[in-house]
Order: structure tokens, then C-alpha cells, then sequence
């Protein structure tokens, strides 16, 4: 056997003692991958006497996991601490510039500061790592980057956050409120218990713009991501989008459009003949689509202990072998910079919920708001009939520029039939 592979961890929550979990148990099983011993040297966490469920013996014990990452005792730095900067970031940065490989889960670090961190790690010739920060368990930055590298790909859009599929799903199969849900799902410890990162769709957008930065070799554009989250979901428009075909999904989606890239995080209809309308519950799912591939999709658990571990670990094989593709999936200086499209200007199908007064005249001010827009409608639902309540409108919508939707529905919004603000939803186009 080669040298064993020394490893030092920092932060040792969910994902770090996961790591160290799947080291010990799984031991002989790397050796025989890797032809070498993966060995944990150095652990560093807030809390020392916590008990991780690993065995800690012969490691050293660092409280402070900068110092760590300086000390020659490791080869490869895991950071498992997360956020965007702060400590995550000095000791990524420190332990590339002492010298080790760095494997990291961190996608709020690497959306913000992936480049610089990058051009660290090419400089001093070493790996910087980060499979477990998209989608969790599902090998997705290698199949881009390796698997599918020799194609051009048009289009990359998936589920990448179990929290929001859960709570989406749970809705519809239990027909539950999404207050009520959430509420359950923190209880449960599916959620935190500051859940905006989840349902705002923010940790979504920092996995879409490491994907959309992979896939079409352009800079990481994090702030460029359209970004809107699950909150206003209702369940009368989960069951409308039953009836209508199809599922509510929050999906992240990235794709050239002319010589821009589109980065769009946003529930959407999904039409329930697509394999990614029927990924459930905590799972994820991730569809790229390449010019000689045709369509690929890839489907696990983004989340929780053990798949993230999987990734982290699968990170630190490759980093034993020394196999290196460049971090970004092209090199550091061919990476470019594209314009943004400004979300006004997407082009596609609508879904419309109006809550109005049956009073006569009100769909005939309704059409015309839309026809002044060129907006066209394709379907119409309005069901049940009260003179003292509102009732919904359904409208399904042709393709029309988002700018022209959101002109009408402000004009409609301001019609004293209409009760409430307008419900938009995207009706996905999928390929
Ligand atoms: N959880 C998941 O399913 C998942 C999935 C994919 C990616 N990730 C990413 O993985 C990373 C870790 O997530 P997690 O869920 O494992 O987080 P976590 O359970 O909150 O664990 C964080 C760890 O960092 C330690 N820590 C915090 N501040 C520290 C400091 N100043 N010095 C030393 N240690 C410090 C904590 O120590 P104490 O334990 O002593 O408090 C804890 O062990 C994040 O970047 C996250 O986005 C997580």
C-alpha cells in the first residue's frame, strides 16, 4: 500500500461525522479502491466533548480549525463548517496556501467566492473539491464535468432542494397548508429552524450557479440568478395544477439562451409526463441536456448525513488518486463571462389564478387587461358560482414575454372585482 491519505475535518455536525462515519465503517473497502489507507489525523468543532458517533482515537483535536488547516499533520483539509465567508473561507484559503488538497460541501462559499478560492488551489498546483455542495448525494459535478464533458450543453435545470420537494410533495399528498407543513418538517429536523435559505429558494440558486458556471464554462454568476422561493404556494393551486397536469415543482434551471445564459430558481408547473414531475419527497433530481447526449437525468437524495458523505468521500478517492479535472470543468482563464437575461424578458406559458366577484362584465375586463398586452389565453376555468364569495378564475396562457404578463396582471389587480392579488406560475417548458 501507498502512504495513507491524511485527512484533517472541520466542523463535525451532519456532514462531518457522516464523513468520518463512512471512513471508519467502509475502511477496508476505500483501502482496496484507493490502494491506500484513508486516515483522519485532525478534527476541529466548537464542542469538544460532544460524542460524534465515531471513534476519535488518534486524532488530534483542534479548537480552532484555522490553526488546523496550517499544521502538517494532513494532507487534505474537509471543510464541513458552511456559510459564505467567515471561518469556512479562512480555512479554506489557509490550508491551500499551507499545501493541502481541499474537499468542501460549502455551495454559499462557493457561490460567492469560488473563483478566487479556485485560482488559490490552481496556483499552488493542488484539488480543490466539491461534489456534496450540488445535490448532495447524486454525482452530478463529476458526470458534468467528466462523464458528459465532451458535449456542449444547452440546458441544465433540476430539484435541488429536498426541503422545498418535501414540503411541495407533503402538500399535495396530505393536503396540507404550507405554514403546517413547514412547521412539521422543522420538527421533524427536515427544516431548519431559520427556513429561508430552503424555502426562499436561496440555497437553490447557489447550486444553480455552480451548475450553470459547469455546464457551460462560464464565471460563476451567483447574483445573476433569478431567485423566488415556495412560500405563496397554495394548496388550491397545488390541486388546480393536478387537474390541469401538473405537478408544482421549485425547480433551478440554466440555459443559453442567444449568446446570454438564463438562471431562473422558481416554483413552476411541470408537466406530469416529465420523469421530474414524479421525483418526490426529499429527493433531487438534476437533468442535463448535451448536444450529442441528448437528455440525461440523475436522481438521489441532496441531503442528510449519509448521501452528503458519499460525495465528500468519492471527493477524497479522487484526491488519492490524484485525478484532477480542472475545478470549474474548463480552466481557470477560459471560463467567460455572459450577459444576463433579465427575467422580464423569459418566454413561455402561464398559469393565472384570479380570485373575483361573480358580478357580469368581470371576465370580459379581465380579457381585455390581457388582450392590451397581446396576451392570449389558451383555457379558462371558473367553476363554482356564489354571489357573496370570491371565486377562482383559472387561466391558462399562451407563450408571451414575462414583461407583458406582468403588465396585465397589474392593470387586473387593480379591477375592484378582483379580491386578491393575482396568483402567477410559470408553466415549464421542458425538453
Ligand atoms: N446537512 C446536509 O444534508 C448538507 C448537504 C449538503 C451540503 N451541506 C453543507 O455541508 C456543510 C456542513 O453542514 P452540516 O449540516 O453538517 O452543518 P452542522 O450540522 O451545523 O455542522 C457544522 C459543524 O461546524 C462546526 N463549527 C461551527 N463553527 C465552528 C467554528 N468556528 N470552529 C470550528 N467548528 C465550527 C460545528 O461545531 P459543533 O458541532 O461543536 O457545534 C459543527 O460540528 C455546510 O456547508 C452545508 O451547506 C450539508
Amino acid at each position: 500500500m501507498s502512504d495513507p491519505l491524511r485527512i484533517a475535518i472541520a466542523g463535525l455536525g451532519n456532514v462531518g461525522s457522516g464523513t468520518a462515519q463512512l471512513i471508519q465503517q467502509n475502511a477496508d473497502l476505500l483501502g482496496k479502491r484507493t490502494g491506500r489507507t484513508l486516515k483522519i489525523t485532525s478534527i476541529s468543532a466548537r464542542d469538544k466533548s460532544k460524542d460524534r458517533g465515531f471513534s476519535t482515537s488518534g486524532m488530534n483535536w483542534f479548537d480552532d480549525p484555522v490553526v488546523m488547516a496550517r499544521d502538517n499533520d494532513s494532507d487534505v483539509l474537509v471543510e464541513l463548517i458552511g456559510g459564505e465567508d467567515g471561518i469556512a473561507k479562512e480555512v479554506c484559503e489557509e490550508a491551500l496556501k499551507s499545501g493541502k488538497h481541499v474537499v468542501t460541501a460549502n455551495k454559499a462559499l462557493l457561490a460567492v467566492n469560488g473563483e478566487s478560492l479556485v485560482s488559490l488551489a490552481d496556483s499552488n498546483n493542488l484539488i480543490l473539491n466539491y461534489e456534496a455542495a450540488v445535490a448532495g448525494g447524486i454525482p452530478i459535478v463529476k458526470a458534468i464535468r467528466e462523464g458528459l464533458a465532451g458535449n456542449n450543453i444547452n440546458r441544465i435545470y433540476g430539484i435541488l432542494n429536498g426541503t422545498c420537494n418535501y414540503i411541495l410533495t407533503e402538500m399535495r399528498l396530505q393536503r396540507r397548508a404550507f405554514d403546517d407543513v413547514l412547521l412539521e418538517a422543522q420538527k421533524l429536523g427536515y427544516a431548519e429552524a431559520e427556513p429561508s435559505m430552503d424555502v426562499d429558494g436561496i440555497d437553490t440558486s447557489q447550486k444553480l450557479a455552480l451548475l450553470s458556471s459547469l455546464a457551460f464554462g462560464t464565471k460563476i454568476n451567483f447574483s445573476a440568478v433569478y431567485t423566488e422561493g415556495i412560500r405563496r404556494i397554495s394548496l388550491l393551486d397545488i390541486d388546480y395544477a393536478e387537474e390541469l397536469g401538473f405537478r408544482i415543482k421549485l425547480l433551478g434551471s440554466a440555459q443559453r439562451i442567444g449568446a446570454g445564459i438564463e438562471q431562473r430558481v422558481y416554483p413552476c408547473m411541470v408537466d406530469q409526463s416529465f420523469p421530474i414531475a414524479h421525483v418526490d419527497g426529499a429527493y433531487n433530481a438534476v437533468v442535463v441536456i448535451g448536444d450529442f447526449v441528448g437528455n440525461t437525468m440523475f436522481q438521489g437524495l441532496g441531503a442528510g448525513a449519509g448521501p452528503t458523505a458519499s460525495a465528500v468521500v468519492a471527493d477524497l478517492i479522487d484526491i488519492s488518486h490524484k485525478r484532477q479535472a480542472p475545478t470549474l470543468g474548463v480552466t481557470l482563464n477560459s471560463l467567460i463571462s455572459t450577459s444576463e437575461i433579465e427575467i422580464g424578458e423569459h418566454i413561455g406559458p402561464y398559469y393565472v389564478r384570479l380570485m373575483v366577484a361573480d358580478r357580469p362584465g368581470v371576465i370580459a375586463d379581465i380579457t381585455a387587461a390581457f388582450r392590451d398586452e397581446n396576451v392570449s389565453i389558451e383555457s379558462m376555468i371558473q367553476r363554482s358560482r356564489s354571489t357573496t364569495e370570491a371565486v377562482p378564475v383559472i387561466l391558462n396562457l399562451h407563450d408571451c414575454k414575462e414583461s407583458e404578463i406582468q403588465r396585465s396582471l397589474s392593470k387586473i389587480s387593480t379591477l375592484n372585482t378582483v379580491i386578491e392579488q393575482p396568483t402567477m406560475i410559470r408553466i415549464e417548458t421542458l425538453s
